[in-house]
């Protein structure tokens, strides 16, 4: 008789772990059991009775644990069908993209990442007044998610509202913040959040004085952000009047001086919603970058990023180097080199990763036959921002390594001394960021002794990337 498992409504991922140890353990197949998905956990795995933690890759932790929190009934079953079959000899099917339940697993982590970052960038908070005089401020925001991704999400707000007193009402669950300390509560209704107040002017304002009408694409304006987190969105009333007025506030921005393009500054979620026919995939995004033409006349061709599509650690270097440049590959000059010996220690593998750079063109003085690089200035590394961003926008990774001082500058448009802001790092609000030397400073070093205690250093970065983005194939973790 097949086993029935009950898991808890929502991402219940103790309770996914906990039945999977116990259903391995037993001998339990995958054919063997009907996972029930949102239960009321009624029927709590204990049932099951207590097992030692499985020995899993790496990379099926990471699905388990980005699969867990999508909407669909079938993921547990999904899931456990690839926890069984790697406990029972086929270790590396998690790694073989094209396996049936792989992609689907694949799809699924992806699409709560995609919902993940929607809460982060559309998601807006109202104000509620004071609970009482002399009370702080309170705020409240609804958002409508996909997937159970609510805990996931929270600690973004966290971060980023720490000093303000805040929910988030959603129809899968709440989330609290009282200056402090962290809860979550039963799902509420829209009604619940009030629906406008007078900080709404001000991001209406934002909105329209930002807009450029030369780029609307209604289409993909929907495509992008769906009609329904528009209503949660106060600029998003401002859209219908700004559309219909485009073409002539075109002709009057043809007459106005010039100003900033979105191209040198996009402004996050509202320039990828406005870039019309902008690139929708990353071989697409290549493609135009590859067409593109140098803004200092010499390199040989453009260099794109190099590595997996849905990499969960991306690399961002400076600019390709003369081998680089010839090769039209990244990094497979001396500092490649130095970066593939750096991976090796440190447990990544290079096939498992992304590597950009800011720039995507070689820069350089001839010196006789020598081509030197030369740095890229602020005005160059802004000009190719906006690629490097929409690289990330499309891989959308969990961590994305700045090496060294430009990549920094493309990544925040902040010069930062590298020594100060090591380690950790917010870079772009919708991904992790980690800051660390880039390789070729390294090779500079004069000193020997220097030189191995920095690489030393440099190695120790590049495991606690491996820890925080999960960028390996290799080692084993408790699942
Ligand atoms: N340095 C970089 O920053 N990138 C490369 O691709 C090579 C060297």
């Amino acid at each position: 008789m097949p086993r029935q498992v009950d898991l808890a409504r929502g991402a219940d991922l103790d309770g996914f772990r906990r039945a999977a140890r116990a259903l391995v353990a037993a001998g339990v197949a995958p054919t063997d059991v009907v996972w029930n998905a949102d239960s009321e956990g009624l029927f709590a795995p204990e049932d099951l009775g207590d097992a030692p933690p499985l020995s899993l890759p790496r990379a099926l932790a990471t699905i388990v644990s980005e699969a867990v929190p999508h909407s669909d009934p079938e993921r547990y079953a999904l899931l456990y069908d690839l926890v069984w079959r790697v406990t029972h000899g086929a270790r590396e099917v998690v790694e073989i993209a094209s396996d049936p339940v792989v992609a689907r697993l694949h799809g699924m982590q992806k699409s709560v990442r995609r919902d993940i970052h929607k809460m982060h960038a559309y998601l807006r908070f109202r104000s509620l007044g004071p609970s009482a005089p002399g009370e702080p401020e309170r705020f409240a925001a609804w958002f409508e998610p996909d997937h159970w991704i609510l805990e996931a999400a929270i600690p973004f707000f966290v971060e980023r509202f720490r000093a303000m007193r805040w929910t988030i009402v959603t129809p899968k669950g709440s989330a609290h913040w009282d200056g402090d300390r962290q809860t979550f509560g039963p799902p509420g209704t829209r009604a619940d959040v009030p629906g406008s107040d007078g900080f709404e002017a001000g991001w209406t304002g934002y909105y329209e004085s930002t807009f450029n009408p030369a780029r609307t694409n209604p289409k993909l304006m929907r495509q992008h952000m769906a009609k329904k987190y528009w209503h949660n969105m106060p600029e998003a009333a401002a859209i219908p009047a700004l559309i219909r007025s485009a073409s002539s506030r075109v002709d009057a921005m043809v007459e106005a001086p010039p100003t900033m393009s979105l191209k040198r500054e996009p402004q996050g979620a509202l320039a990828a919603m406005m870039e019309g026919g902008a690139p929708e995939t990353l071989e697409a995004l290549n493609a135009i970058i590859r067409k593109s033409g140098p803004l200092v006349p010499g390199a040989t061709q453009a260099v794109v990023g190099e590595g997996p599509a849905n990499a969960s650690v991306v690399f961002v270097g400076e600019q390709p180097g003369d081998e680089e440049d010839l090769k039209g590959r990244p990094f497979v000059g001396p500092a490649g080199r130095l970066l593939d010996r750096a991976f090796g220690e440190a447990g990544i593998e290079r096939r498992d990763v992304y590597l950009t750079n800011a720039v995507k063109h070689f820069k350089f003085e001839q010196r006789g036959k020598r081509r030197v690089h030369s740095k890229p200035t602020a005005g160059e590394v802004s000009h190719y921002r906006w690629w490097l961003l929409k690289e990330l926008e499309l891989i959308e990774p969990k961590l994305v390594v700045a090496l060294g001082g430009t990549a920094v500058l493309a990544l925040t448009g902040k010069q930062v001394p590298i020594t100060r802001a090591r380690g950790p790092a917010t870079l772009l609000e919708d991904f992790a960021g980690y800051i660390t030397v880039h390789p070729s400073y390294l090779l500079r070093l004069p000193d020997e002794d220097a030189k191995a205690a920095a690489y030393a250093t440099f190695v120790d970065d590049l495991r606690r990337v491996r820890e925080i983005g999960g960028a390996t194939r290799r080692g084993a973790v408790p699942a």
